[in-house]
């Protein structure tokens, strides 16, 4: 067990890939807070991370909140007496996938108030108690979007692109204190909201979104493997970075078909 002793918090737990973290992490030996706004879902994630041997706490914070998200590492720290690893996976996906220049405002601060301030929220809750420690674990979600660019998701974007470059300060202020802070985003995923989506795509958006070297879209499992890595040991030499985990999608793929006029 590559997590033994430690404690954890996920945000955004009770979805596809926050599931998937809790469930490797539990896996691995570490005590987890799951957290999210759907707390039914959460204490379902948190009963499947105590079948696994762990133990598990779900709590309702809205990362977008900064009362809420204080509480909630209290109660970590209370409960379990120590935070070690930070995953902010929570994000606002209530998408409009209208062009930019249709969105509304109101859009963009939704977003950014849950992609963005809610990581930030989560990162100055958890990094006096993780000086004091002497350490710790941030792991920051953001997307494949922010490596290239997609229509219809500028917003999203944006605010994914945010989170990287916060997170790359955030890596160089808190080295001399032993806390590493990356990134890992994923290309797109097998989610039951994802899944969905695809199935609504036109085909023509269908096969972009499908267009990957590696000849699948991610397992919800893919990208909590490259979390507990770089919660790990073996990750602890890691910090600033932005690691894909997309099966090689951010690539400029030359193998699909082109179009016939340019
Ligand atoms: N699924 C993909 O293809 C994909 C691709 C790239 C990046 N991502 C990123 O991965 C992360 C997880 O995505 P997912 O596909 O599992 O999404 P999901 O919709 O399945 O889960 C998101 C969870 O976050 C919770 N949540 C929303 N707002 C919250 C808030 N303010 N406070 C606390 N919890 C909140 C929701 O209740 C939900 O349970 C997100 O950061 C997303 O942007 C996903």
């Amino acid at each position: 067990m590559r997590l033994k002793d430690k404690v954890a918090i996920v945000t955004g737990a009770a979805g596809g890939i926050g599931r998937a973290h809790v469930h490797a992490l539990a896996r691995e030996g570490a005590s987890v807070v799951v957290d999210d706004i759907n707390l039914e879902g959460a204490e379902t994630i948190a009963d499947e991370a105590r079948k696994l041997g762990a133990k598990a706490l779900a709590i309702k914070a809205d990362v977008s909140k900064e009362d809420e998200v204080k509480r909630m590492v209290e109660r970590t720290v209370a409960e379990f007496g120590r935070v070690d690893i930070m995953v902010n996976n929570a994000a606002y996906l209530a998408l409009s996938y209208k062009l930019f220049h249709e969105t509304e405002v109101a859009e963009w601060d939704a977003g950014w108030s849950t992609t963005v301030k809610g990581v930030l929220h989560c990162c100055r809750a958890v990094i006096p108690r993780m000086i004091e420690q002497k350490g710790g674990r941030i792991i920051n979600i953001s997307s494949a979007v922010t490596m290239g660019g997609m229509e219809r998701m500028t917003i999203y974007t944006a605010c994914k692109g945010a989170v990287v470059a916060f997170s790359m300060s955030l890596a160089v202020e808190l080295g001399r204190h032993g806390i590493t802070v990356n990134c890992v985003s994923p290309g797109n995923t097998g989610t039951p909201g994802m899944l969905a989506l695809l199935e609504m795509l036109p085909d023509e958006l269908k096969q972009w979104h499908l267009a990957v070297p590696l000849q699948r879209i991610a397992k919800p499992e893919d990208i909590a493997n490259a979390v507990v890595f770089l919660a790990s040991d073996e990750g602890g030499y890691i910090t600033g970075q932005d690691i894909g985990v997309n099966g090689g999608s951010t690539l400029p793929i030359i193998s699909v078909p082109l179009p016939t006029t340019f």
